[in-house]
């Protein structure tokens, strides 16, 4: 039997904000998909994070649902898993309130995802994208768990979380667990195959990401086109961005090393990597696809999980909340 009790805990999460890609399948939800068996795990669609950039309602609603089928469709067992929608756990936004009075400004300006989506939506810096690390530190501190699976991208915020628990902790005596990042070998970043500098996104709608439910010709034409240098030669190398991403692919894909993949193309030029990297990576999406076709048709089945995600996760989540209640001082009637 299994005890839940010894198992150690994970939780991570996924922005609704698009169609998820690759880069997420590979830096997250596969790993969360071979750590189902060996950990107590909280897997949620982070849809009040969504919102620091604008979304068009009924497109925001219609991908959390796409996000949590995609969560099924890789093979994660709502059985198993306590799967649910951030926002129907009031426990997240609750804390982040707390957390960010022990947050400081300093720290959040150094975050380079604010930079960034700063930078990218100059029109709209809201307050709620600057604060975004402490909902996030929320997210993760409710449920106490020791590891985070993520993307490299993430490491920053995990980062923040940690120093957050530690100086709750310090003023407070021990109330947070302080978690680690756990990153794949393979596909912690996955990069922009139009634009190999900069990270694989589900807000690119260009030719730059493999989204998990393109078509098989999509897939094939995006990987085709993908930029790479004037070279022919196989090789992961400094400077070689474009070949190294699409060997980290490939490699992540199929478990070959890198040094595999230049023996299986040496000699045989761009082409035929690239050719055999497509379908590869239109194999294994058509699978998830075939699965995501079923569940996401089954939408009492959706909401059915969610129900019930959303009560495991508000026990584990009100407990804490309410320790921390009490540390900082709120008056209880209870
Ligand atoms: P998000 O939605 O941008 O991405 C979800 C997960 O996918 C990983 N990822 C990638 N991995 C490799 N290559 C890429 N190109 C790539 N792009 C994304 C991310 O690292 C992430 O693991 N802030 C988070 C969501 C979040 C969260 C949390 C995660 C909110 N609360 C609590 C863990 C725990 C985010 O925006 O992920």
């Amino acid at each position: 039997m299994e005890n839940q009790n010894i198992k150690k805990t994970i939780l991570s999460g996924v922005q609704p904000s698009g169609t998820l890609t690759i880069g997420n399948y590979l830096g997250a939800l596969r790993n969360w998909a071979t750590m189902q068996y060996d950990y107590n795990c909280y897997f949620c669609v982070v849809d009040l994070h969504a919102i620091t950039v604008r979304q068009v309602p009924a497109e925001l609603r219609q991908n959390c649902l796409k996000t949590l089928a995609l969560y099924l469709a890789v093979g994660i067992d709502p059985e198993k898993n306590t799967l649910f929608m951030q926002s129907h756990v009031p426990a997240h936004a609750e804390l982040a309130w707390v957390l960010s009075c022990y947050t400081m400004f300093g720290e959040l300006s150094r975050m380079t995802q604010f930079k960034d989506k700063s930078a990218k939506h100059s029109d709209n810096i809201n307050a709620g994208l600057f604060t975004y690390p402490v909902l996030m530190a929320a997210d993760i501190l409710l449920y106490q768990p020791d590891l985070v699976p993520v993307g490299n991208d993430q490491k920053q915020h995990i980062e923040i979380a940690r120093d957050i628990a530690n100086r709750f902790n310090g003023v407070y005596s021990e109330t947070f667990k302080i978690p680690e990042p756990y990153m794949p070998k393979a596909g912690a970043r996955i990069m922009s195959l139009s634009e190999p500098t900069s990270k694989m996104s589900k807000s690119d709608l260009g030719d730059g990401s493999v989204f998990l439910l393109d078509s098989r010709d999509v897939v094939i034409k995006k990987i085709k086109r993908a930029v790479t240098d004037s070279g022919s030669e196989v090789k992961y190398a400094e400077g070689k961005d474009g070949i190294n991403n699409l060997m980290s692919i490939y490699s992540a894909f199929t478990g070959k090393s890198f040094e595999d993949i230049e023996k299986e193309f040496d000699g045989k030029g761009y082409g035929a990597f690239k050719l055999a990297v497509a379908e590869t990576v239109a194999d294994s999406l058509s699978e998830i696809q075939d699965k995501y076709n079923v569940f996401i048709s089954d939408k009492e089945q959706l909401n059915k999980i969610l129900i019930e995600g959303a009560q495991k996760a508000s026990y584990t989540a009100e407990k804490t909340l309410r320790k921390v209640y009490r540390k900082v001082g709120f008056y209880s009637v209870k």
